[in-house]
């Protein structure tokens, strides 16, 4: 499609081409007190089956269930079951934001705000987790650019996220070996957890990655109330914290470990990407599977999610918190400044890339719409 010349109202042609404004994005800009962010509250849980339908419970919610000791034993075989024992979900299939949408329209009774009509959902902006780890980690990325759509609908901005084409690129060429390391990490899953509260892990089982238990936060960053849906790996109901979203747990795979310098970039590089992903829904624990070349666990090692900043506080170039919240923070103002027209037809495509600032273009065309007719219908009537 076509992009419309962004136009500001006001702006007098006399005065040169006006350009519309960009966001930098390096650390040194954000770098200052850590920004108010409200603990985040559960407001509602969803879980997609084996056919990646939708279901308004927790259904597909696992529970955690390590072995007792920090070496696996039996050894876990993350190899095992990828010929096999893999049923892969599509993903050339857009879901956009649909499922988290869907819990939306479902639950409206609760989201209304003012007189009837007034702000259908009482939030700022709507999103998935995912896109905003993305905007966290932005100061620090120098791989990977992203797209965000954005539109203003009753009040609320809602940001989806749009492949890239070079993201689209590397996951149609992903090679068999990437493909494995990516099944090692679902199936890293199937030994760490259990279908019951007392149950234990039945590795035997397929991996069907159509399967996700996702919770729904409230929070607030700075003066922005945000609700966002993420997917979670298994809940803890017996651990420190026994309250949603604190209970859950996030499990992740990593190469093995072999020296300082390893875990040294390993923090640099790695660590933020979990830190952002979990504080985000104040997921409390991460529960780091390191792998050996033939596939096995070699050690098991949890990180607080509160205590990460303190493994990165005495080196000097690492990232920083404060720094990923403050660029988020005003990222979303940016949004706010930018997109100020209500119409669910409008989309505005904040494109970043490495290097660069942050910038827009205007869609008024069908292939950039993505709040779904029924949506907009149910929200509206
Ligand atoms: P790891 O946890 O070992 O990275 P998540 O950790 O977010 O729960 O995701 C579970 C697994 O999905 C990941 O295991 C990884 O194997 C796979 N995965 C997640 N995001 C991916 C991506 N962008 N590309 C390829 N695989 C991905
Ligand atoms: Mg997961
Ligand atoms: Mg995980």
């Amino acid at each position: 499609g076509t992009a419309e010349a962004p136009a500001e109202p006001g702006e007098s042609p006399k005065r040169g081409r006006w350009a519309p404004p960009t966001l930098p994005t390096e650390p040194s800009l954000y770098d200052g007190p850590f920004p108010f962010y409200r603990r985040p509250a559960e407001e509602g849980r969803f879980s997609l089956d084996a056919q990646r339908r939708y279901h308004p419970d927790a259904r597909q919610l696992r529970y955690f269930a390590p072995p007792p000791a920090e070496h696996p034993d039996p050894a876990f075989d993350l190899r095992h079951g990828y010929r096999d024992r893999y049923v892969r979900r599509d993903e050339s299939r857009r879901e956009g934001l649909e499922h988290l949408l869907q819990w939306v329209a479902g639950n409206r009774d609760r989201l209304e705000w003012g007189p009837p009509g007034w702000r259908p959902v009482n939030a700022d902006f709507v999103t998935w987790r995912g896109h905003l780890t993305k905007v966290l980690t932005t100061p620090y990325e120098s791989q990977e650019g992203w797209l965000l759509a954005v539109s203003l609908f009753r009040g609320t901005l809602y940001v989806s996220e749009v492949e890239t084409a070079a993201a689209r690129q590397q996951r149609e060429q992903r090679s068999d070996m990437l493909q494995e390391l990516a099944y090692m990490g679902y199936k890293f899953e199937r030994y760490m957890c259990a279908d019951t509260p007392d149950g234990s892990p039945d590795p035997t089982g397929v991996v069907n990655t159509n399967e996700a238990f996702c919770t729904v936060v409230r929070t607030r960053l700075g003066s922005h109330s945000l609700l966002f849906a993420g997917e979670v790996d298994c809940t803890d109901p017996r651990g420190a914290w026994p309250e949603a979203p604190a209970c859950y747990v996030e499990l992740k795979t990593c190469k093995e470990l072999h020296s300082p310098a390893q875990r040294k970039s390993f923090y640099r590089h790695k660590l933020i990407k979990w830190w952002a992903q979990s504080f985000l829904p104040g997921v409390s624990r991460i529960v780091a599977g390191f792998r050996a070349p033939d596939g096995s666990v070699a050690a098991l090692e949890t990180f607080e999610t509160m205590k990460i900043f303190q493994l990165i506080r005495g080196d000097r170039g690492c990232w920083k918190p404060a720094v990923c919240m403050n660029f988020c923070e005003a990222f979303l103002a940016f949004l706010k400044r930018v997109v100020t027209e209500d119409d669910p037809q409008l989309v505005h495509l904040f494109a970043w890339e490495p290097g660069s600032p942050v910038s827009y273009t205007r869609h008024r065309d069908a292939e950039h719409v993505f709040l779904p007719a029924w949506y907009v219908e149910t929200i509206s009537g």
